[in-house]
């Protein structure tokens, strides 16, 4: 059986904490399969039609109501302006809300909103029709919470099939796609014998960590994710918020003001107006560098509305702003000895802190590869490979790091289109000798869960129901480890982290079930749970023979707007 694929487009979306990008997978006349980013539709600063490879996640509602993914709330934003939401992707997973225009919005309706957008371009490329499958990214180390939210959204706007792949593992399929494209001599990478790759994607607002072991066997490649760093939120908006702060501190001193004598309103606009000079500077002085003209100028630019009547100028040079960012290079010492300022974020930790997690040595890693917008900044690269004790040949950039992750969805999502109808056609993973699937099913992936997944029992430590670096899909039952109290129904609360004993354990959100009849109190619980592929949690518990699904019920980590 031969399965034509050549007229078919794949689709890939890479759903950004600063930028949304899509991408476009098609076989060639070869049987290679090929990515590219494409254009999406937005409107600009004049509310005019325009396409643009990037779509800024950023979501601006207009005073009647009206709402705008990228170019024209970017600009909003650029204003400094209260009328847009950004950043969001840091809080989805939970119930965190904004009023913007007169509704509001949690981190997964803005999501809807930017998958509502890519998809509405997606179709031109589709001739004309609806896109239903999609393969969208996700930071490998989100949680449960986080991966369901996502997937939801992408469900709510239309999508039929959505697969969720770890971002750093789709960077690297892009790269490993490219250089299998390529005749031997012109690869970078040796895939003639197993390969350890870490991956380093330091985007705007995640610092994700994957080390993936790469094999090649003939036409197949096996990715094994054999560890995933913990969630983090570190990127290029932390990296700016400093630059903004030491910029402010600077223009109070010099103008005798006290932070905390101005009204509520003036410090958070020249807070806003900072981080988009720091944003500017980071951008230029790095994109300088990068071309070979960067002359020690200083970036200088005037900003309106700041403080008074005239506009004020700030400045920065390169070596300043290294200064201002030398902390996120430093690693932090030994928790119990954490003073608040050794506990700070930076990329040390991260690095290491997975290697040790998963008992990984930095000699066994064969290959650095980096993704990400702020791995264009040069100082963050020598960084990186410093902490690994890399020699300069063991870098990989990648080849464009704002879209190499949107670029590797679209090509996973073949393979997995691919091995789905494979599946579908020759029944459940009986693969039928006639089709030709060992020439189609070209890219493996095995997964891992960065977390363990645990439940609270009241008394004592919580209950590991899942480990952390379990392969998915995984699926079992927990026996009798919680008794109901209540007749009525049960709640759960679920924790993230390392094992029981993780300082830094998370709580996820709360679950609960109802019962249909009343339960003596003391009733032995059974939790049944499955997470699959995707990384998507179910539970459900069975009490003497009722079974009911556990529904997320009420948000535990409210945090403060941005
Ligand atoms: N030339 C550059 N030099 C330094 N930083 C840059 C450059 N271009 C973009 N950035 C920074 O990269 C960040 C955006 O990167 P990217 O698009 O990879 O993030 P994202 O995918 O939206 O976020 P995340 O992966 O964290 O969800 C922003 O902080 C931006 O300022
Ligand atoms: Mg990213």
């Amino acid at each position: 059986m031969e399965i034509n694929t050549s007229n078919e487009t794949y689709f890939g979306i890479d759903l950004g904490t600063t930028n949304t990008v899509v991408s476009k997978g098609n076989v060639l006349f070869n049987g290679l399969i090929q990515s590219q980013i494409i254009q999406i539709m937005q409107v600009d600063e004049n509310k005019c039609p325009t396409t643009e490879f990037i779509l800024p996640s950023v979501l601006y509602v207009d005073e009647n109501g009206k709402e705008y993914v990228g170019k024209i709330a970017k600009n909003i934003k650029s204003q400094a302006s209260k009328k847009v939401l950004y950043n969001t992707k840091r809080y989805i997973g939970s119930n965190k809300t904004w009023s913007l225009g007169n509704s509001e919005y949690t981190a997964k309706e803005v999501a809807k909103q930017i998958l509502k957008t890519c998809r509405d371009s997606m179709k031109r490329y589709n001739q004309g029709k609806e896109v239903e499958n999609v393969t969208i990214t996700v930071p490998a180390s989100f949680n449960t919470d986080q991966i369901k939210d996502t997937k939801d959204a992408a469900l709510e706007v239309g999508f039929k099939i959505v697969n969720l792949i770890p971002e750093p593992t789709s960077a690297l399929i892009d790269f490993i796609n490219e250089q299998s494209n390529l005749i031997e001599s012109q690869r970078q990478v040796d895939l003639s014998k197993p390969t350890r790759i870490l991956v380093f994607d330091l985007g705007g607002g995640t610092c994700d960590i994957a080390i993936v072991d790469v094999t090649q066997e003939g036409r197949k490649v096996e990715f094994t994710e054999v560890a995933i760093g913990r969630y983090d939120e570190l990127g290029g908006i932390d990296f700016d918020n400093k630059v903004a702060l030491v910029k402010l501190n600077e223009f109070l001193d010099l103008y005798n003001l006290d932070y905390y004598s101005l009204n509520k309103e003036d410090r958070e606009r020249m807070v806003r107006h900072l981080r988009i000079f720091a944003e500017k500077a980071k951008e230029r002085i790095s994109s300088d560098l990068e071309m070979n003209c960067y002359f020690g100028e200083s970036f200088d630019h005037y900003v309106m509305n700041f403080y008074g009547e005239d506009p004020v100028q700030f400045c920065i040079n390169k070596e300043e702003y290294d200064e201002c960012i030398e902390e996120f290079f430093i690693k932090s010492r030994d928790s119990n000895k954490r003073s608040d300022e050794e506990n700070k974020k930076n990329i040390v930790d991260p690095i290491l802190n997975t290697l040790r997690d998963y008992n990984i040595s930095k000699e066994s890693i064969d290959y650095l590869f980096l993704t990400g917008g702020m791995t264009k900044y040069q100082v963050v690269k020598d960084k990186i490979r410093n902490i690994l004790d890399l020699k300069e040949n063991q870098v990989i950039n990648s080849t464009d790091p704002l879209s190499s992750v949107a670029k590797g969805a679209a090509i996973y999502d073949y393979y997995e289109t691919i091995i789905n109808r494979v599946e579908r056609y020759t029944g459940e993973n009986e693969y039928n000798e006639e089709v030709s699937v060992t020439e189609e099913k070209k890219f493996e992936l095995t997964r891992v869960l960065a977390e363990a997944i645990m439940i609270d029992v009241k008394e004592g430590l919580p209950v590991i129901i899942i480990n952390s670096n379990q392969e998915v899909p995984y699926e079992g039952k927990l026996k009798g480890a919680l008794k109901t109290t209540s007749p009525s129904g049960v709640e759960i609360n679920l924790y993230a982290g390392i094992d029981q004993y993780d300082s830094k354990m998370r709580i996820q959100r709360k679950y609960k079930a109802y019962f249909k009849t009343p339960k003596k109190p003391g009733t032995p619980i059974d939790i049944d749970f499955s997470i699959d592929k995707d990384k998507y949690l179910r539970l459900s518990v069975d009490v003497n023979g009722e079974k009911i699904e556990l529904k997320q019920e009420v948000d535990l980590k409210e945090k403060d707007a941005m």
